[in-house]
């Protein structure tokens, strides 16, 4: 199989992104697949879900991070770290990349930088799938993220507020797909479910009723479980597998990987 790129994007923060896809990145290595994650988001929180805090930063000052990587155009395989994991590894971010569509804006062709920097690591088949983690804004960065990838899954919060930028989301894909069109919806990914509540009932109706989008059969509850292993930092399937959101996150790699295996 041909090493897939999967890119986690939403314009809406606290989504769901970088916990999705940490934790579909894990199953998937539970699947027996090798994987490798770029955390895309100035914010850290997907170094943090396998890093320490001191990690982190410590990673963020050196030369070996995606910031550093883009800026200097550099091979990103030298900016692989292991993770505690086996076939997990990750390359981090820095809180630098607030600056990066400045950075970006003088390049020659811009959108297309964090491609060429994947490009060896990616045909050395070397990884079965990398998975990218977008931040919360639709530029020229989340435009590289896209363009460097194979598929898109949409981390949707359950709430009134989660739908609402939805309509962006997919407006900023189809201007993608005028320059890559091979870049394909995945899936919508429904996150932080609380069942508590009837508008769950309504989120579901209303994206069924999108045509031509997938909507993940496991949908992800709120679980406290999720904030006990960031603070631990690590995914909720090696902290706690019993959990329910272990569960359904495996439930959601399995589904990630039958896409994208094809
Ligand atoms: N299923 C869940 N149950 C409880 N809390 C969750 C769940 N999923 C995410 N969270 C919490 O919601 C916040 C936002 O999630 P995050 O993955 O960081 O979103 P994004 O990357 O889209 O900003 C985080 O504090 C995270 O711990
Ligand atoms: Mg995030």
């Amino acid at each position: 199989m041909k090493t897939k790129v999967i890119c986690f994007a939403n314009n809406k923060g606290g989504s769901g992104k970088s916990t999705t896809c940490s934790n579909v990145a894990y199953g998937l290595t539970m699947l027996g697949k090798k994987v490798l994650m770029l955390d895309g988001d100035m914010q850290c929180n997907l170094s943090l879900a396998y890093f320490s805090e001191d990690q982190v930063l410590e990673i963020a000052k050196s030369d070996r991070n995606l910031y550093r990587g883009i800026l200097e155009q550099k091979n990103l395989r030298d900016c692989i770290y292991h993770t505690a994991y086996e076939n997990l590894d990750l390359i981090p971010s820095s809180s630098l990349m607030s600056g990066i569509e400045f950075d970006l804006f003088t390049k020659w062709q811009r959108e297309f930088i964090l491609r060429n920097c994947l490009e060896e690591v990616k045909n050395s088949g070397e990884y079965d799938y990398i998975l990218l983690d977008a931040p919360p804004t639709l530029g020229c960065f989340v435009m590289n993220l896209l363009i460097a990838s194979d598929y898109l899954v949409i981390p949707v919060e359950a709430s009134p507020w989660g739908l609402f930028g939805l309509a962006n989301m997919f407006d900023f894909l189809k201007e993608v797909q005028k320059i890559s069109p091979a870049l394909k919806l995945m899936g919508i990914a429904v996150t932080k479910v609380d069942t508590r509540k009837n508008y769950v009932k309504q989120t579901m109706e209303y994206l069924n009723a999108q045509e031509e989008v997938h909507v993940f059969n496991s949908f992800i509850r709120m679980d406290s479980m999720i904030e006990w292993s960031q603070d631990n930092s690590m995914p909720v399937i090696a902290y706690k597998k019993s959990s329910r959101s272990a569960q359904e996150y495996m439930e959601l790699a399995k589904e990630v990987d039958q896409l994208g295996s094809r």
